[in-house]
């Protein structure tokens, strides 16, 4: 009677042994960089809430996650791209082209850069994507303590970076380029671009609403 007992024993040491190696696993979050070829999903991250990549002194984290606090029962929960401020959980950069992916998102880093794609079509153009036409092959992707996302080649040049994209925040250190908006978002919950733009000119900063433009007075 005692044999069963010790086997059952047994398998159950080796399901707690190879299930903490897998959390182990899931749970350990790279820092500063990455390498392509790298395809992920906010459920490859869940125990982190989508924080796939973390600045080197975690000020800052890539995610791929969705901003709504509470997403029980809601099925058109908004995944997005962003670099958050981590503490605070507030997006500080969000790859958003205006067409906006409900459900969940496929990132991928390939040697010609980053893509997002619906994971029911991947056969489907990319719903954003970093330019076509980078100088040279991605060698890596790199996050800094500025809250700067990278894309480097093999020599470490810089190939693309978000503070050259801006969507509605500017960091300490980031100039915004002249021509270049910083725009709204829709809300909290759907990071895409909402109504508002911000744009420099040679000579002035334009508030627009929509197509309206309206001169700042500073
Ligand atoms: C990433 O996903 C794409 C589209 O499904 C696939 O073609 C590619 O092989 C994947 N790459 C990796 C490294 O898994
Ligand atoms: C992280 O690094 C940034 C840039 O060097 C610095 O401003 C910030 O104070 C650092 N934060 C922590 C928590 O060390
Ligand atoms: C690029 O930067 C990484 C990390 O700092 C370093 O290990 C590597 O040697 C650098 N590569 C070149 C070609 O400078």
């Amino acid at each position: 009677m005692a044999r069963p007992v010790v086997l059952l024993l047994c398998c159950s040491l080796l399901l707690v042994a190879s299930s903490s190696k897998w959390k182990a696993a899931a749970r350990t979050v790279p820092v500063e960089y990455l390498y392509p070829p790298y395809n992920l999903t906010y459920f490859h991250f869940i125990d982190t809430n989508g924080v796939f990549l973390r600045s080197p002194n975690a000020t800052f984290a890539a995610a791929v996650y969705t901003p709504a606090s509470d997403t029980s029962g809601d099925t058109q929960t908004l995944f997005f791209f962003s670099v958050i401020h981590d503490a605070s959980r507030t997006p500080v950069w969000t790859a958003t082209d205006g067409a906006t992916i409900v459900q969940s998102i496929v990132l991928s880093l390939t040697a010609s850069g980053l893509a997002l794609s619906d994971p029911a079509d991947l056969s489907a153009p990319p719903a954003w994507s970093t330019p076509a036409n980078l100088a040279a092959p991605v060698a890596a992707m790199r996050l800094l303590d500025t809250g700067q996302l990278t894309l480097l080649d093999a020599a470490n040049a810089t190939l693309w970076s978000s503070f050259d994209a801006p969507t509605d925040t500017l960091l300490p250190g980031q100039t915004l380029p002249v021509g270049v908006p910083l725009t709204g978002t829709v809300s909290d919950q759907d990071l895409s671009r909402g109504a508002y733009r911000l744009i420099l000119t040679t000579t002035d900063a334009l508030l627009q609403w929509r197509t309206m433009t309206s001169q700042l007075l500073f």
